[in-house]
């Protein structure tokens, strides 16, 4: 291999392909490679024709007059249309079949069911939208919304969306600190919120953690509960009110607002490297557009399907793909209000043999935990029902996709794995199930109307397997109008570095067949001994050792190589960890990826720390092994105590 320590080598020789069942792609909407490149082609080449057919779709309370208006970078999309989001996702369905179909199957943490028909989840929209005008939360308004993942949730979105109030879901996992951050970036004046949620058998005390954040005085003069739990909770006169007692004074008529198609959606919070969250503004035409066409074609969604993506709807996948996108295709979205392993470690595959769940979208690091409690907890249920899979939030590694393909898909089920982020909005890059062949731990190949290439520090594309920056060329639908409130942040962190291209912050290569291989953030990238190495693939080596569940790599800085590698290790269930297995690993390494990555330490873990949403925090680690007391912001940390166990020394 050709050493050139200006770009990320890349050392993954994934070579297993899948191709598209015949079965599958027979019924597919997108049936071979040679469709997919042939729409692709399009879209790229004639993007505002191949936008616009897709925008014809949805509903439009007034058609647009020009598809795209590009000014570097900013983008308007679809100039001069109205519309609204939750009559797409909700009053175009009334008028035909659909109104009378699950909308949304929940199931909370203790076990009760609901149900919502499109009817019914449209009234309560209307409603609940009627609520929030009563207490004078009108149009551009911004309002927090902190809720568990429960029906409440989507009716929130829906009705701040019924009313153009801009919401901003702060995940039900964050501490008041984080609530008050928020509130106090957006400006919002309102919150919505439930006394508790329940998480692993407990109670979160939602509503308390309101009240701390809201303590001395924000920008927010009402809070809207929703009685969950019935734990006990304080109500402040003049400022909360009850969720179910505003209801009495509301009907349920409601028009949906004709909205500029650039009117902001949303903010969503995203964790930046460093310091400060960033306020992720999206708006509503775009979106819809881009959210409607993935689930589509990504997910090839049916209208007898039921979709279960696991995300908490405080996270991005959340917003398109738990509510707006099933919701905007007519589809049946369950949503799970709990943990996976509550009561016991088989929860998902239960709810999956009960509901007769056809379509699973998860993340890969409830994937590898799955692998860690053992097989025999997937083996206990009927999954027969799936006909397809998907992952999104991390480079999967190819050993944890073949579990997933083989336990949970019975080899059968299309993996789709599926690349993007917060700012796009939408899935960018990933297979679409009955065209284009899969290979374990590669998202394969652009989405339509998306224009990636990977990079080297000028800006000039590199070939085929070779390591750099993954950028975007252009703009989409969906993708961010700016940072809110900090638009030089937005030009700085997006688009200084290569002129009208969006950096994404991840590196990736793409093999011989142009498909990509994401290896992790930049930011994580190893520099031993003048190699570049992304963490993705000695992690995945790593992942692929038959005693091995889960594994975390970062550099420490040494004075002969620059930096060493060290490898943080969680094993399988039963596995003991003994020095002869540290050696072992290593040589694994060394025989999958090369010397130069073979890790110098490897340190077992009981568990590795992670953000809520699931992400490794590589930055912890990194000062953990370079015998640094952690010192950075560990507010998005999910588990305490597992900083502490690894700060421990170990014997
Ligand atoms: C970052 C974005 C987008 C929804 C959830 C995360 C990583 C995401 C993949 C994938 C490799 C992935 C990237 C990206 N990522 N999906 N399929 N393969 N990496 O949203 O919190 O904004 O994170 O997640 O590093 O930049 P997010």
């Amino acid at each position: 291999m050709k050493i050139d320590n200006r770009n990320i080598e890349s050392h993954l020789k994934e070579k297993r392909v899948f191709k598209p069942a015949k079965e599958f792609a027979r019924k597919a909407r997108i049936k071979n490679l040679a469709q997919y490149r042939r729409m692709y082609r399009e879209s790229i080449r004639q993007p505002d024709k191949f936008w616009s057919r897709e925008a014809k779709e949805l509903s439009w309370q007034k058609r647009w007059r020009k598809v795209l208006e590009w000014k570097a970078p900013f983008a308007k999309w679809f100039i001069g249309g109205k519309l609204n989001l939750s009559a797409n996702c909700l009053d175009r369905h009334l008028t035909t079949h659909r109104r009378n179909k699950a909308a949304i199957l929940w199931e909370g943490e203790p076990g009760e069911k609901r149900t919502l028909t499109y009817q019914q989840l449209h009234r309560e929209v209307c409603r609940f939208a009627n609520v929030l005008k009563r207490n004078k939360i009108g149009k551009g308004r911004r309002v927090i919304i902190y809720l568990p993942t429960i029906p409440e949730a989507a009716i929130a979105m829906l009705a701040c969306a019924r009313i153009g109030a801009v919401h901003s879901v702060v995940f039900g996992g964050f501490s008041a600190d984080s609530i008050r951050d928020r509130i106090h970036d957006s400006g919002a004046i309102a919150l919505i919120t439930a006394d508790g949620s329940y998480r692993r058998g407990g109670i979160v005390p939602l509503k308390k953690n309101v009240d701390d954040a809201l303590r001395g005085g924000t920008s927010v003069k009402r809070v809207i509960v929703f009685q969950r739990a019935h734990n006990e909770i304080h109500m402040e006169e003049g400022r909360d009110v009850w969720w179910h007692r505003e209801l009495e004074y509301v009907d349920d008529n409601c028009p949906p607002a004709a909205l500029d198609s650039e009117h902001p959606l949303y903010i969503l919070y995203t964790s930046g490297s460093t310091g400060k969250p960033k306020g992720i503004l999206h708006t509503t035409g775009g979106y819809l557009v881009g959210i409607y066409s993935t689930t589509k074609y990504v997910f090839d969604i049916r209208d007898e399907d039921i979709f279960w993506c696991t995300a908490d709807v405080g996270w991005v996948t959340g917003h398109s793909y738990v509510v707006y996108g099933p919701l905007a295709n007519g589809a049946t979205t369950f949503m799970y209000e709990g943990a996976p392993n509550w009561p016991e470690p088989d929860r998902f595959w239960k709810i999956i043999e009960q509901n007769r769940i056809n379509i699973l979208y998860t993340a890969p690091t409830a994937i590898r935990a799955f692998i860690r409690w053992g097989d025999q907890w997937v083996k206990k249920h009927d999954l027969s029902s799936l006909r397809l899979l998907g992952t999104v939030g991390e480079p999967i590694n190819p050993e944890a996709w073949i579990w997933y393909h083989k336990n949970i898909g019975g080899e059968h089920c299309p993996v789709v794995d599926t690349w993007w982020q917060t700012e796009t909005g939408a899935i960018m890059i990933t297979p679409l199930p009955g065209a284009i062949p899969t290979k374990p731990g590669s998202a394969t190949l652009p989405f339509f109307g998306v224009d990636p290439a990977v990079v080297d520090p000028n800006g000039k594309e590199v070939g085929a397997n070779v390591g750099g920056k993954l950028i975007i060329r252009g703009p989409w639908p969906s993708m961010l109008r700016t940072i809110y409130r900090d638009t030089e942040r937005y030009k700085k962190q997006y688009w200084s570095e290569y002129k009208e291209n969006y950096v994404t912050g991840d590196g990736a290569r793409r093999d011989e067949d142009g498909y990509f291989w994401i290896v992790g953030r930049i930011d994580d990238v190893l520099n031993v001994a003048g190699h570049r190495l992304g963490t993705s693939e000695i992690e995945s080596a790593l992942v692929s050792h038959v005693r091995v569940a889960e594994a975390a790599v970062v550099g420490r800085p040494d004075e002969l190589k620059g930096q060493s590698v060290v490898a943080f290790v969680t094993l399988k269930s039963g596995v003991d960890a003994s020095n002869d297995l540290k050696g072992e690993l290593r040589d694994h390494v060394g025989v999958h990826i090369g010397a130069i990555a073979k890790p110098d330490e490897v340190r077992f873990a009981e568990a590795l720390p992670k953000t809520r949403s699931g992400k490794i925090m590589r930055r912890l680690l990194k000062e953990i092994a370079s015998g640094a007391k952690v010192s950075g912001d560990t507010t998005t940390l999910e588990d305490f105590s597992v900083l502490t166990k690894l700060a421990e020394p170990e014997e």
